[in-house]
């Protein structure tokens, strides 16, 4: 049965799944300078929620979102660093106690836990992030602690993560500008 979670957080889900920018990357698109750009932006947020024990061990992302980004930098993508939008959300996240920050937990690590395993095959980059040892059993500790009452929290969540997906097209949009007019 569906979650009332899931169902009142669906329409948030819809509208997030259908940024530009993550169809971009979703159609496989997306360069490696583009997807270095995004994978800053998710080491701020992974990296804020893994300052707390996750509810599973193998959940944590900061070592496997690093991989990736130096494998970028070596071949040759320049990081552009954290965009407002994100350092907005991390100082959110930041303000937050240990479990007010579950509901973020819910939200992001479901999100690369779900989407990525076909996200994986289609990023410029080997894809660690999307890379879970102990798959099911993460995916059950998360689960085991979601609850219906989260849904404003985690609405917030997709909001943060909308702005996020908004200023990272408008950086693609102006990076291609620039090479247009060179
Ligand atoms: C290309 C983009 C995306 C696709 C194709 C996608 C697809 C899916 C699918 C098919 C599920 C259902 C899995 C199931 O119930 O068995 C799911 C669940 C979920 N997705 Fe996404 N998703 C995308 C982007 C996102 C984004 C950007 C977020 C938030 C950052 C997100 C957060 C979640 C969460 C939290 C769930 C779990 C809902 C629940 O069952 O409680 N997804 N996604």
């Amino acid at each position: 049965m569906q979650s009332l979670l899931k169902e009142q957080t669906a329409e948030k889900h819809r509208i997030a799944e259908r940024k530009p920018f993550n169809m971009r990357m979703f159609k496989g698109e997306l360069n490696q300078q583009a997807y270095l750009h995004y994978l800053e932006q998710q080491l701020a947020i992974f990296s804020a929620l893994e300052q707390y024990p996750l509810p599973h061990s193998s959940l944590n992302r900061t070592p496997s979102i690093l991989q990736d980004i130096h494998e970028l930098e070596a071949n040759g993508a320049v990081k552009k660093g954290e965009l407002p939008a994100t350092t907005t959300y991390k100082n959110y996240l930041n303000s937050l106690t240990a479990s007010e920050r579950l509901p973020h937990v819910y939200l992001h690590y479901l999100a690369i836990a779900y989407g990525g395993q076909i996200m994986k095959t289609k990023v410029p980059s080997k894809g660690h992030f999307y890379d879970f040892n102990n798959f099911e059993a993460c995916i059950v500790s998360i689960r085991q602690i979601q609850k219906d009452s989260w849904v404003n929290e985690v609405n917030k969540g997709y909001d943060a993560i909308i702005d996020i997906f908004d200023a990272l097209e408008a950086t693609l949009l102006e990076t291609t500008k620039i090479i247009e007019h060179a």
